[in-house]
């Protein structure tokens, strides 16, 4: 008798934040053709959920002032959502008129934060998000809500997971289809990760509509996805390139980089439909565009073929970039 097939590899979702996150923070004005051949990129690269940029006052984060703009224009390519971040009624509202179709609202775990990042209390927050995503529901958009520091506040320290799950719950009460739990400045851990999902499941959320946003400022945010692996939840976000940060998060870095996730998700067995040597080029593509080093691990090292022990990708990225037209610095 034959042996039975091996089992398909689970299915994770590996949510794009590079555009809108990795960018967010950077001073150097980054041209909109440039932000568009990035997330052509990404597309190319496999990547199914990409947020796109932020519908924010260009006070606050001037660098994605371009986004009505930018949103009309993102490649059409088939199954790719492009999810936008709205933080009210004003940002919904052009959001619509540039054509998104996805959104993403946020508010976190403590006061403190939400205060510095958008001036209002989470309850505020909250408030302000609701009529947005009424909104987003009556034009059948997807919605997430982001809970940011749910791993731990720049301005108030620790943080109980019962106060990130109770806002969570809020937003799930308002419409949204997914949760993102952020470890805004990357102080979070595995064990945390594990009490926090199993908190949010006591609570009744889905493990399907639970997602992580993990920075790796500490060099934690791996170890904190084979923790959410392993508690069951099956969305992750990353930035290639591993930029990122938010200018009202003191201590925030880089996103996890994609081409980290990626190499980690592969070497384990799960499928994600995402090509590394695609994300490769992103990365290289980005940070060129922004004048830095690609200094993501996977980005130096490559990743690496078990037939014959060789590091793979490595050589591609800056003759692409080249390749692409735009200027190199
Ligand atoms: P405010 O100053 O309190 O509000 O800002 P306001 O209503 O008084 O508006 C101020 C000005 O902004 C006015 O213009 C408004 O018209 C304009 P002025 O009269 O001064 O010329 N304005 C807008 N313009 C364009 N689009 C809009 C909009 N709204 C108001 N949508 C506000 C409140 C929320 C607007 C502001 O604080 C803001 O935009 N903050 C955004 C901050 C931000 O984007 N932070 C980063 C994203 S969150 C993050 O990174 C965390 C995450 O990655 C997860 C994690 O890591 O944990 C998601
Ligand atoms: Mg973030």
């Amino acid at each position: 008798m034959a042996p039975d097939p091996a089992p398909a590899p689970e299915h994770v979702r590996i949510y794009e934040v590079g555009p809108r996150d990795g960018l967010q923070n950077e001073a150097t004005p980054i041209a909109t053709a440039a932000k568009l051949r990035y997330i052509e990129l990404l597309a190319a690269a496999g990547l199914r959920e990409i947020e796109a940029t932020s519908f924010v006052s260009p006070k606050a984060i001037p660098q994605l002032a371009d986004a009505d703009e930018l949103v009309p224009r993102l490649p059409p390519a088939p199954g790719v959502r492009y999810p936008v971040l709205v933080p009210n009624a004003r940002g919904v509202d052009r959001a619509e008129a540039a054509g998104a179709r996805a959104l993403a609202v946020f508010t976190a775990a403590t006061d403190a934060f939400t205060e510095h990042n958008i001036g209002m209390t989470v309850e505020e927050s909250l408030e302000a998000a609701a009529p947005v995503l009424r909104r987003a529901g009556d034009l059948g958009w997807w919605r997430r809500g982001y809970v940011s520091t749910a791993f731990g506040c720049p301005y108030t320290g620790a943080v109980e997971p019962a106060r990130a799950v109770a806002a969570a719950l809020r937003l799930l009460d308002l419409g949204v289809e997914e949760i993102c739990f952020g470890d805004t400045i990357g102080v979070g851990v595995p064990g945390q990760v594990t009490t926090l999902t199993a908190a949010a499941a006591a609570a009744g959320i889905p493990l399907d509509r639970i997602a992580f946003h993990f920075h790796d400022t500490r060099g934690t945010a791996l170890a904190n996805v084979a923790a959410g692996l392993a508690a069951g939840v099956r969305c992750f976000d990353a930035a290639a390139g591993g930029t990122g940060g938010c200018p009202y998060a003191p201590g925030a870095a880089g996103n996890l980089a994609t081409e980290d996730l990626v190499y980690f998700l592969d070497a384990s067995g799960w499928s994600h439909g995402v090509d590394l040597d695609g994300v490769l080029e992103a990365a290289r593509f980005v940070t060129d565009a922004l004048g830095k080093p690609l200094v993501t691990k996977v980005g130096q090292a490559g990743g690496w073929d078990p037939a014959t022990g060789r590091a793979t990708g490595r050589a591609t990225g800056r003759a692409m970039t080249r390749a692409t037209g735009f200027p190199v610095r």
